[in-house]
Parts: C-alpha cells; structure tokens; sequence
C-alpha cells in the first residue's frame, strides 16, 4: 500500500498512522474487552480506510491498574487481548496487507507488579534494588519525601515503602514505579525488550512518557514557579520548573542510543516516535542534531490550536521552523488521553473536514486516532463514574471545573474519549455482543461507520478520500511546502504549496483551507491536466479558472503525477 521506494524519502516519514486502543476498538470473543483477533477482524476495514500504519495502545500482561501503562511482563500478552499466536498474527496479517505495525514502548516505568519491582521493594539488599529509585526521606525521621519533585499529575511522585523504609520515584502514578536506567543491567534489560519486538517484526515503537526517563542524580529540588498548570508546550507546573525530572540531558542523549539499537534492524527501516510534552523547539532536541536521535515526536501543541486561519498558519509556520529537513513534524489531533477532536470544533462535521484536510496535506506524519474518521464524540462521564485511575485521582474536582479543563485539551477523566468504537448502530454499536467495559456513547446510533460507509458527505468518506489522494501524490506523502500569499486571500484561508520532483516530473497540490464562515472566491490559475478536489464532495473535478470556497471548506488543487485519478 505503501507507494514504492522511487522516492527520497523513508516510509516512516511518507506514512499515514491510524491509533488504536485496543481494550475499545472491537471484541471478537464477546467478554465486552477490545482484542487483537478483533483488530484482526477489522484490518479490511482499516486497509479500504486508507491508513498504512497502525500504533497498538500497550497489551502486555498487566494488572491493568492504567489499562496496559503499567507492564508486569513485557514479553506476554495479557490474557483479555489474546495469546502469542494472535499477536503474531497480527504482525503478519499486517504485513500482508502492506501495512505497518507500531507497538507502544513503556520504557519509564513498570507495574508495581512486575517482578522486578516486587523483588526490589521486598528489601534493601534485593539485587533488584537498584533497577528502581530508591532514596531515603528527609532527616531528622525519614518521613518526608526525599525531596520536591512532583509527579507528573502533581503531589510527591515519591512513595514511601514501610517495609524497607525508603522511598521511592513514580513520573505518573504509585503504582507505576519509574526505571532506574542508571543502572547498566536496567538498561540493557529494557533495549533487551526493545530488540525482542523489533525482530518479532514490528515497524515502528511509540514510547511512552519518553521525556521522564532520566532523573538527575543531584536530586536537588527543583526550583519554584508561578506556573500551576501543565500543558502540552509547557510541561512545567505544579508550582515548579521540572528541570531534575523532566528533559534531562541524558533523556536526550538517550535517544540517540535508542536510535542505534533501532537502526541495527535494517531493511526496510523501523522508527522511533516519542510521548513528549513541550514547545516545537524544545522537542525538536529528541531527534538529534544530525537527525540521529527519535525519528518522530508527538507535537500536541495542535491540540490545542484554535480554529482560526491566523492561528493555524502561525502553529504550522512555528513547526516547519523547528521541523525542516531532514526533520519530520507530526500532526496529532487526538490520543486516548486528550479530549476527543470532533469535541473541540463544536460536533461541526465541515469543521472536521478542513481539519483532516489539514492534516493530511501538511508536511509530516498524520496520527488518527480511532473513530475520529467518524467523527465519535467525548462521552461525558462523571469523574467519580471513571475507572480510569487518572479520575480516580483528581475525584474531588467539582464538575464545573472539570469541563473547564476540558475546554483547555485537559481530560482528568480519560475514559471519555476511550469508549468503544462505534461499528454500527446496534445495541453495542457493533463493538460487542456483550455490555462494554465502558459504555457505548448514545449518539453511536446515528454516528457509527455503517451510516457513513454509503454518504458520500460523510466525514468518513472524506477521510478515505484524502487518504487515497495522499496516496497518489507524491507532493503530498514527501513534497516540500510553501505558503501561497495571493494579494486577495483572507488570512483566514490557509493556503500552501506541496512539490515534489522537478521538471515534467513534477507532482504539485496546492491546498486552500478556508477557516472562515464566509465563501471566499479563488481565483485559480487554470493549467491543462489540473484537478481539484473538495473535501465537501470528495470527487475531483477539473480545475476551473475560479472557484468559491464555501465557509469552512478545503480544497486541493493538484498537477502531475497526484492529478490523474486513480
Ligand atoms: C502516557 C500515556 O499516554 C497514558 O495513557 C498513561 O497513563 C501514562 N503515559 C503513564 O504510562
Ligand atoms: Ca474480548
């Protein structure tokens, strides 16, 4: 599926990636519990949608305390989502299919229950000890935490352990005890891993909470800061700078050694993508000065990009500066931790559209994440309703506040945007025969992949559409992008230029995105063999000489190799 390798660039970098979480995508052996034979199931449907790589939310063995974030053996499938031989399964299925596997790497932390852990905290002499952060708490009794560092939700991330009398370090929740990768042992414990799912076939790695790996050994306090609130671009919060906890210099110089493992596995390549929280340019430090570090990171900073044109052009404008060549950006609008996308534009599927127009013509590696081609929405549940633990955790916020935080891209319940995929508009909208673990959203009767299969207006038909048309062009998987300033367009029409290749080789779409609620005429400039799509109607037309781009509509006007239909 993936077009051939006549082009510069590598696979990973041309790809599209389709996110699921697998306890919520579709339950083959009816238990109510998201499986791999379901994804198995669903991989017609995946391959006819047009996404060519696919990232797997963790399902090793695990108690399941954060839903497979906290691994108590990272060479098991935990029973609920199948055995080996569907895993392997699943690689090659995959594979035949033309498509690209990414699993999700918990390399920062364990379960409290893996062994490893169990055996360290059981006493100070465990050779096991070191493979976590053990510390003892401040004098005179050892009471308080070793020191101020806060976890990544807030609070001490220190843990105190009765038994041994020490404490020790947890970047998100108790239960998930950080990694020592001071330690040698750990660390090659970890790559040991890593290599494993590498030579099981695995494309690609996402890693979780990558900036957390490396604490710094002064554990000296971290300094004071007015800032209360976390966000993408600014992990710092809680009233501190995480300078001791978060970023370290050895997290960065990490990623190189990861990067070197990962490139052990030839042909074809495999990549690296990590979990990070920052500005463009901060982030940009993970993927190595001579792009030998993290292939990809995740730029959550579009998470919370308004929909204006204006703001849309600065985010794109900021990223292309810290993202040139060779570099990759990625364009994420969704994850099973943030607020569901469709949410943020009000339910407006025209909204929708232009925002998948964008992302899948931009320069970078789109990440979808499951049931956003259809448009599935937030379910609202209340806090103490949640069985995420995050929820569990932040209980006593009032209601009020919670959808405040909501509105700023901050999900303190995240079982909302996990529900289950909506299939169909039956009793479990198609996901199972059985009661979900998490309930079916209400509007899963008129919102569900059978209602959209057949509209050609539907916001799944115009995902598959610009997929297929990504597909083709080669400006739009590897072109470079400039912006088109025509003397009479609006700022609110984002308007770039992908290229690829030179000369009667040349493939070229020129994308107008108008962000108003005004129709704005184009002037286009009328070339034999052009075509224009619109993601209003999904077909391509010739390209006329003028064209009105009706409130809140892409279009994408291409030439070359991109221009003929399939
Ligand atoms: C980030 C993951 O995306 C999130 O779901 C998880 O709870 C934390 N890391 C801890 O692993
Ligand atoms: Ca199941």
């Amino acid at each position: 599926m993936i077009p051939g390798d006549s082009l510069d660039a590598a696979w990973w970098k041309r790809t599209t990636t389709y996110q699921i979480y697998p306890r919520s995508f579709a339950d083959a052996n009816r238990d109510g519990i998201g499986d791999l034979p379901g994804i198995l199931e669903k991989l017609d449907y995946l391959q006819s949608l047009g996404v060519e790589t696919l990232w797997l939310s963790p399902f090793f063995e695990s108690p399941q305390a954060d839903f497979g974030y906290d691994v108590s053996d990272y060479y098991a499938i935990a029973p609920e989502y199948g055995t080996m031989d569907d895993c392997r399964a699943l690689i090659r299925q995959v594979h035949a299919r033309g498509m690209k596997i990414v699993f999700d790497m918990v390399l920062n932390h364990t379960s409290e229950r893996h062994p490893w852990f169990v055996a360290s905290r059981s006493s100070r002499e465990s050779p096991k000890r070191d493979f976590y952060i053990w510390r003892n708490g401040r004098r005179p009794s050892g009471k308080s935490p070793p020191n101020n560092w806060r976890s990544m939700l807030g609070g001490s991330g220190w843990h105190y352990d009765v038994r041994t009398e020490q404490w020790y370090w947890a970047s998100f929740l108790g239960f998930q005890p950080d990694l020592n990768y001071r330690n040698p042992e750990v660390k090659a414990a970890m790559l040991g891993t890593v290599r494993h799912w590498l030579a099981e076939g695995v494309d690609g790695l996402r890693l979780d909470i990558f900036n957390a790996i490396f604490k710094d050994e002064s554990f000296a306090d971290n300094p004071f800061s007015w800032r209360a609130v976390p966000s993408e671009t600014n992990p710092h919060g809680f009233f501190q700078r995480h300078v001791h906890t978060i970023d370290h210099p050895d997290t960065i110089a990490f990623a190189r050694e990861l990067r070197a493992v990962v490139d052990e596995f030839g042909d074809p390549p495999r990549f690296l993508v990590g979990e990070v929280f920052g500005d463009p340019a901060t982030l940009q430090r993970y993927c190595g000065e001579a792009a030998d570090g993290l292939h990809l990171v995740f730029l959550f900073a579009t998470m919370r990009a308004r929909f204006s044109g204006r703001a849309v052009r600065a985010l794109v404008e900021e990223i292309e500066r810290s993202f040139p060549e060779p570099f990759s950006p990625t364009y994420v609008f969704g994850s099973h931790d943030r607020p569901r996308f469709m949410h943020r534009v009000g339910g407006d599927r025209d909204k929708a559209k232009l925002v998948a127009t964008l992302q899948l013509t931009v320069r970078g590696v789109p990440f979808i994440y499951y049931g956003e081609e259809i448009g599935m929405f937030n379910h609202d549940i209340p806090l103490h309703e949640g069985l995420d633990p995050v929820a569990a955790r932040y209980r006593f916020v009032p209601q009020w506040l919670v959808r405040v935080l909501r509105k700023r891209g901050i999900l303190l319940n995240r079982d909302e945007c996990r529900t289950p995929m909506q299939w169909d508009a039956g009793r479990y909208a198609g996901f199972s025969h059985v009661e979900p673990w998490l309930p079916v959203h209400p509007e899963s009767r008129s919102v569900n992949v059978a209602a959209q299969e057949g509209d050609p207006e539907s916001l799944l038909c115009c995902y598959r559409s610009l997929l297929a048309l990504r597909r083709e062009s080669t400006a739009l998987q590897a072109g470079t992008l400039e912006w088109i300033d025509a003397p009479r367009l609006p700022g609110d029409v984002v308007a770039y230029r992908r290229m690829h290749g030179e000369g009667a080789s040349c493939d070229r779409a020129d994308i107008f995105l108008n962000f108003s609620s005004h129709t704005i005429p184009l002037a286009l400039d009328e070339r034999a063999g052009r075509t224009l799509f619109s993601n209003r109607r999904g077909d391509r037309v010739p390209a006329p000489r003028s064209y009105a781009l009706a409130p809140h509509e892409g279009v994408i006007v291409l030439e070359g190799r991109g221009s003929k239909p399939a």
